[in-house]
């Protein structure tokens, strides 16, 4: 059994669904028994809670109503991981809203604006809570870094994906913040990587791309599939841990290969 994250506490935000949920348990899969989850559904975050606690009874989950595009709620949410387990190893911003795919004429205000608040400015507000608060920590026993923060920004911030401008500004945002941030924070032993999933079919894929662009995209994916989440929290995962304690600054595709496909449709 792997038990890389004894000791150790994360902070998960999106974690009443999808990626952040998987995370959150993997995370507890891989030894970590703090965890501080976010979201903006309690009845999620309350799920995952119990989800997590079924199979890993010793677990000790807070869970927190937060909106990472509000500033104050953000400082709120971070003081609170830090008010219940004392500091805070590991954190995954995985929160994110993705509009429905519509060509650039048709794309709204709202979702251009909301693109930008939650998935950058607010990735942004938590990184900067975080940072705050990592730097004057001391590294977990038996860690060479303080810290390490895993931005869930997407594949689309690099390669693009029909009628999904909005969400890929946002998400080619996230992917500079970090590049940045990681360069910045690396004397201080603070680790910044991003994780850019494929196409993995959560609430959000299905709600932005819909079943038929699912069915197609797995047809046209090299490993013959779309991801599932815990594809994604296992690459998490390793990221945050130890194994990957010489990497910062990187964007890890998490996609069956989807970026190597250049072809017609199949
Ligand atoms: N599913 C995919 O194909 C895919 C691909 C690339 C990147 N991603 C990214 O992965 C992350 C997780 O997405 P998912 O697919 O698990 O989607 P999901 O919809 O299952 O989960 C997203 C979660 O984020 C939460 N959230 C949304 N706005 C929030 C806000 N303002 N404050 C706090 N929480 C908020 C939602 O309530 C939800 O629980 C997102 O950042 C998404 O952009 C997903």
């Amino acid at each position: 059994m792997v038990t890389y994250f004894k000791d150790g506490c994360v902070v998960i935000t999106g974690a009443a669904s999808g990626i952040g949920r998987e995370t959150a348990r993997v995370f507890a899969r891989d030894g970590c028994i703090r965890l501080f989850l976010g979201d903006l559904s309690i009845d999620g975050l309350s799920e995952t809670k119990n989800w997590i606690l079924s199979e890993h009874p010793t677990a000790n989950i807070e869970v927190a109503v937060v909106n990472i595009a509000d500033e104050e709620a953000v400082e709120k949410f971070v003081q609170g991981a830090v008010t219940a387990f004392g500091h805070i190893d590991f954190a995954v911003n995985a929160a994110g809203f993705a509009h429905k795919a519509a060509s650039v004429v048709d794309l709204s205000d709202g979702d251009w604006e909301k693109s930008y608040k939650v998935n950058l400015r607010g990735t942004f507000l938590c990184e900067r809570a975080l940072l705050r608060q990592m730097i004057r920590q001391k590294p977990l026993p038996g860690y060479e870094c303080r810290a390490s923060i895993v931005n869930i920004t997407s594949l689309c911030a690099t390669i693009s994906i029909p009628g999904l401008t909005a969400y890929s500004a946002s998400k080619g945002g996230v992917l500079g913040m970090s590049k940045t941030d990681a360069l910045d924070y690396g004397p201080d032993k603070i680790r910044i990587n991003c994780i850019a999933p494929g196409t993995i079919e959560t609430p959000m894929s299905l709600n932005s791309l819909g079943a038929d662009y699912l069915k197609a995209n797995a047809k046209l994916t090299p490993l013959n599939r779309n991801g599932q989440p815990e594809d994604v929290a296992n690459a998490v995962a390793w990221l945050s841990s130890p194994h990957a304690g010489f990497i910062t600054g990187i964007t890890l595709p998490v996609d069956g290969g989807l970026n190597l496909y250049t072809g017609p449709p199949v």
